[in-house]
């Protein structure tokens, strides 16, 4: 058995009478991952490729040039999805589909996304160096826009390759208050043009996504590779709690109604909620807030913030949205405040293909590599694939399980076993 330590996978491929090892270059790899890391560096010592920012061009321009240094051909989508295809054996054949995300969150790490991007480059690579012509073609996406704490919605990328709306419009505001029309524009791509750019699924043969952990799971077990069952769902709440700005000196506490306050209340209730309905995936985060007027001297009139609730049951999903709505409505009677909830997106959860899933099992197998079953709690660009193509994913430890942070690590004999799971897989998927 191959434990974190093992670096040599090493792949038989027989053609007729040609016997081939093929490997994937880890070394190539640990340094695309970081040339990409630098491509996010900002003023201020934190790395943020932004959705749709100069930063998130400049990580795809330079994606893009190693895969026309590959001789694929690159081409972006309506959905401003950046495509690198390499023509297989077969061009009429459907595609294997792989890659992931450049997007990164504020202060972000250097492997969320970046590995499923350059590691289905380095499969492609591999097959270059080795003359090696799959039956299929084989296509590396990165999709736009997966992380979304620039709007509040992400995956923008991968539903608009699902045909499916993402709720997005023109006239929505960034967290800098800049129009998304504006914002899409100047990055090519308008959203109305979102709309037309799905990929017909007879033209898909499967989709595989490598990406880190993001969770402990696999650092715990010391577990090399994680074999993905299924991706937790993903739905997301406004929430404002009207109270009444007033004198922060001359109001008694007795008199306020101040709208903080009574948010606190609730977020500080929701751990306990969440636990008691939920199950030993469901979580439920509060992650950006804001009060109005925003003054020292003034109680809070109004509190907005976000909710997220996610697990890999619906009905617990709905269940603890239920019992935390009923929970904030108490806490605003109590203090004489009133509140709206409104719903501003919804993922279901969503298992993964079987035959993708076995394929990457039997992969793993054939490796001699030492993986588990795991479910995902964080959402990826593969929770919308696997609505209209047979998609799975293949995961590797982050150390201590952080992710979305500058500390993201993961080591990188995992990073190489990763892809030499994936190039193999791929191998797989590509004889049937
Ligand atoms: C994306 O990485 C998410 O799970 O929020
Ligand atoms: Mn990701
Ligand atoms: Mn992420």
């Amino acid at each position: 058995m191959c434990k974190g330590t093992c670096i040599v996978a090493k792949i038989d491929v027989y053609e007729g009478r040609k016997h081939r090892h093929m490997k994937a270059n880890g070394e190539r790899v640990v340094s695309r991952l970081n040339e990409i890391y630098q491509c996010g560096k900002k003023e201020d010592g934190t790395y943020t490729r932004m959705a749709f920012s100069a930063e998130d061009v400049k990580g795809r321009k330079l994606f893009a040039s190693w895969a026309e240094a590959l001789g694929m051909t690159t081409r972006v989508d309506e959905g401003g999805n950046l495509i690198a295809r390499m023509e297989g054996q077969d061009s009429s054949l459907p595609a294997i589909l792989m890659g992931s995300h450049l997007d990164t969150v504020p202060d972000g790490g250097k492997y969320d996304g970046v590995l499923g991007c350059v590691g289905g480059l380095e499969v492609c690579e591999t097959f270059k160096k080795e003359g090696y012509v799959p039956k299929h073609p084989v296509e590396v996406i990165v999709f736009t826009d997966e992380e979304g704490f620039r709007f509040g919605k992400g995956l923008t990328g991968s539903s608009a390759i699902c045909g499916q709306d993402a709720g997005i419009s023109d006239s929505e505001l960034d967290i800098y208050g800049e129009e998304r029309g504006r914002v899409m524009q100047s990055y090519g791509i308008t959203s109305e043009g979102v709309k037309n750019a799905a990929k017909d699924p007879a033209s898909v043969h499967c989709f595989v996504e490598l990406h880190v952990e993001q969770g402990a799971r696999l650092y715990r077990t010391n577990t090399s590779v994680g074999v993905v069952s299924s991706i937790a769902g993903v739905n997301r709440y406004d929430v404002t709690v009207t109270g009444e700005a007033n004198h922060a000196g001359s109001t008694a506490m007795a008199d306020r109604k101040d709208a903080l306050v009574a948010a606190a209340g609730f977020i500080n209730k929701i751990p306990e909620v969440t636990t008691e309905h939920g199950n030993e995936f469901t979580v439920a985060t509060v992650g950006t807030i804001k009060v109005t007027p925003h003054s020292v001297n003034v109680i809070p009139g109004t509190c907005t913030f976000s909710l997220e609730i996610r697990d890999t049951d619906a009905q617990i999903m709905s269940l603890v949205e239920q019992k935390l709505q009923e929970t904030l409505g108490d806490i605003c009677e109590k203090y004489g405040v009133s509140y709206t909830f409104v719903p501003t997106s919804f993922h279901d959860p969503a298992p993964m293909s079987d035959w993708v899933k076995e394929n990457i099992e039997q992969a793993v197998k054939e490796l001699g590599i030492d993986y588990s079953i795991i479910p995902s709690g964080a959402f990826h660009d593969s929770l919308i694939m696997t609505s209209v193509f047979p998609t799975a994913m293949i995961f590797v430890p982050s150390e201590k399980g952080i992710s979305h942070s500058r500390y993201e690590y993961t080591k990188d004999e995992d990073i190489e076993n990763g892809c030499n799971v994936l190039l193999q897989t791929i191998l797989n998927v590509d004889k049937m």
